[in-house]
């Protein structure tokens, strides 16, 4: 399965990523974790990437491209991926078409979670990511078994730099004018799936499944 998970900000790309990766036996591929990862690591990478995403902006193109070209050329792919926060504007979704075209591997879906502005300001006002493998918790509605610590590794969660109030604003700013049109563009490709994000964590992984599993 070759699959892109769209959505605004919040709307649990991630947490769902997780799950479905697991299903279809894929590694999940997250644009923003490998910034994140290169962060903490203080890579030049990390160091460009923060100037961009503390402001709630997009990391240029330039960088974003280049950096999943390499990761989409790595060996682990036999079963395919899934890639969530990319693409995240119609320029970089062609990129990844002509990657794709090149490798002879299209994409089957592009799967869209789709939340209410209001509901995803509650779930980023209280996410809490871990600070070693990057799973969101929420500090009501996805609490970890042990307060303050992950449940797949243990190290303590922390509030994420962007999801400050003014932070998510711009946001969903950028993702309503930049990201928003690749829903119409995947739609075009006939590759769109929406399913809605709202409602419990496991009933949405369900819900995705069973759109995915009828995928050709
Ligand atoms: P990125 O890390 O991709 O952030 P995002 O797209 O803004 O998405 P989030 O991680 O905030 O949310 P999510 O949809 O994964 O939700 P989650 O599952 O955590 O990007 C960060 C930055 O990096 C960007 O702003 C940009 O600067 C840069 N960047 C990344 N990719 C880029 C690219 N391609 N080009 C350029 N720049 C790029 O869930 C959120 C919360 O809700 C959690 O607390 C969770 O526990 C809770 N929750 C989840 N599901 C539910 C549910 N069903 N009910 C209740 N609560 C729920």
């Amino acid at each position: 399965m070759r699959l892109v998970l769209v959505g605004p900000p919040g709307a649990g790309k991630g947490t769902q990523a997780q799950f479905l990766a697991a299903h279809f036996s894929i590694p999940h591929i997250s644009t923003g974790d490998i910034f994140r990862a290169n962060l903490k690591g203080n890579t030049p990478l990390g160091i460009e990437a923060k100037k961009f995403m503390d402001k709630g902006e997009l990391v240029p193109d330039s960088v974003t491209n280049d950096m999943v070209k390499d990761r989409l050329n790595q060996g682990d792919l036999e079963n395919g991926f899934l890639l969530d926060g990319y693409p995240r504007n119609v320029a970089q979704a062609e990129v990844l078409r002509a990657i794709l075209a090149e490798k002879g591997t299209p994409l089957h879906a592009a799967l869209e979670l789709s939340v209410n502005n209001e509901e995803i300001i509650s779930r980023l006002s209280g996410r809490r990511s871990c600070s070693n493998c990057q799973r969101p918790f929420h500090i009501e509605n996805e609490k970890p078994a042990v307060e303050g610590a992950c449940d797949n590794c243990g190290s303590p969660l922390i509030q994420r730099e962007d999801d400050k109030a003014e932070v998510i604003k711009r946001r969903l700013e950028v993702y309503a004018e930049q990201t928003e049109p690749i829903i119409s563009f995947y739609r075009n490709e006939g590759l769109l799936i929406t399913i809605s994000a709202t409602g419990a964590v496991n009933e949405i992984t369900e819900s995705a499944i069973a759109a995915l599993s009828r995928v050709k």
